[in-house]
């Protein structure tokens, strides 16, 4: 049994209820010891039992490590054109979808794989320890299934998204599309799949072909996932609510009756269908933000996740989006620091990650400052200067 003292920090994010200072359950002064790749103790230093080695993080802030519950990592090529012509008038409509799956289907398997290592690599300095990755640009049986074999090679957290959009081939003939998604491709992909997830938004897939291949996805066991009320108000939400998913994802356009819904799976503890929200993806299509707060008024848990892809959102960096939902979203620093860590461990339904409470993995990041405040304060600045996942130094 190998043991690591994490000593001398100054701020201590736990996300467990009883500490200080609201949400984020802040200790100050305090070490953490770790055995095994568990949180063993936390207390003051002078108490701290023996230990193999020692880390000392010089009076810094340490949380837990950012938990990153949406992102599409496999994919080949860049649509920086498409981004210009954005910032240039263009609007954002989703049709640049298929451009990546023509570039990630002429790709060989150890392309995508270094695009995905590159990727993870960067998130993972940045302060990331968990990161769900999609399928979703391969859209073929083949496609779909060697997307998810390269994802699980990094992540336990793999969603199949064959039903990202309709390629090309099937324009004409959707149902058929979706009789293969829930056919041989779900057969294919679900070895190596937690969840499923749909872009149900118009001109993708409306709520009965988004109820039928949700429905199929839990037929063979995975958790649902679904992209919805991005583009425009619609059905995505509610269904997602309905069907008990553990996150339904962008939530830029809401009713009432949306965030009514989602307000109501709080109270039936353990199920609760978590609001994510993807600052990246407003940013880089300049588009309206989601309204954080109506949503926290009213009680619903929102996670913040990068969404990292090359059409919507390339970025990789939690922290920009912590920064982000502060300055645009109108979220406290706290919230938008437990929306990354905590919400997203809710939005995979993990109780082990996004938190450092005895029991817990020890998953965390010591920041080159002194509170979680600098992450919104200081945007832009690299601040992570160690992470640690299973407790070891990455
Ligand atoms: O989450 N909305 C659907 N899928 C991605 C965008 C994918 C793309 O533009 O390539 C998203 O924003
Ligand atoms: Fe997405």
């Amino acid at each position: 049994m190998s043991s690591l003292l994490v000593d001398d920090i100054g701020e201590l994010v736990t996300n467990d209820l009883g500490g200080e200072d609201g949400p984020l359950g802040i200790r100050r002064d305090v070490a953490l010891l770790v055995e095994d790749g568990r949180v063993a103790w936390i207390g003051p230093s002078r108490d701290a039992p023996a230990a193999d080695r020692r880390l000392d993080a010089r009076g810094a802030a340490v949380l837990p490590g950012f938990v990153d519950s949406h992102a599409h990592l496999v994919f080949a090529g860049d649509r920086a054109a498409e981004f210009a012509a954005r910032m240039a008038g263009q609007p954002y409509t989703g049709g640049g979808i298929r451009t990546t799956v023509g570039a990630t289907r002429a790709a060989g398997d150890d392309e995508l794989r270094a695009t995905v290592r590159r990727l993870r690599g960067e998130a993972l300095r940045q302060g990331t320890t968990t990161m769900e990755i999609k399928s979703g640009y391969g859209l073929t049986v083949a496609d779909e299934a060697r997307s998810l074999r390269i994802a699980a090679e990094v992540s336990e957290e793999t969603t199949f998204l064959g039903a990202h959009v309709v390629p090309a081939e099937y324009a004409d003939r959707p149902d058929d599309y979706v009789g293969l998604v829930c056919g041989p491709m779900l057969a294919a992909a679900a070895p190596h799949a937690r969840w499923i997830d749909v872009f149900c938004e118009r001109g993708a897939f409306d709520v009965d072909h988004a109820r039928a291949i949700l429905a199929c996805g839990q037929a063979v066991g995975l958790g649902l996932r679904v992209h919805a009320n991005q583009l425009g108000p619609g059905p995505g939400v509610q269904l997602g609510v309905e069907l008990g998913a553990a996150s339904v994802d962008h939530c830029t356009h809401l009713t009432d009756a949306d965030v009514d819904a989602l307000a109501s799976t709080r109270v039936d503890g353990g199920h609760t269908t978590v609001a994510t929200l993807l600052p990246g993806a407003e940013f880089s299509t300049r588009s309206p933000y989601p309204d954080a707060r109506r949503l926290l008024d009213a009680g619903v848990t929102v996670a913040l996740a990068t969404d990292c892809n090359p059409g919507s959102s390339y970025t990789s960096s939690m922290p920009f989006c912590v920064a982000l939902a502060v300055r645009e979203m109108r979220m406290t620093p706290a919230e938008a620091v437990w929306a990354a860590t905590a919400g997203g461990a809710r939005a995979l339904r993990r109780d082990d990650i996004g938190r450092l409470g005895v029991g817990a993995r020890a998953d965390l990041m010591i920041l080159d400052a002194p509170s979680h405040l600098h992450l919104a304060y200081r945007p832009g600045v690299p601040l992570i200067r160690q992470v640690l996942r299973n407790g070891v130094l990455q």
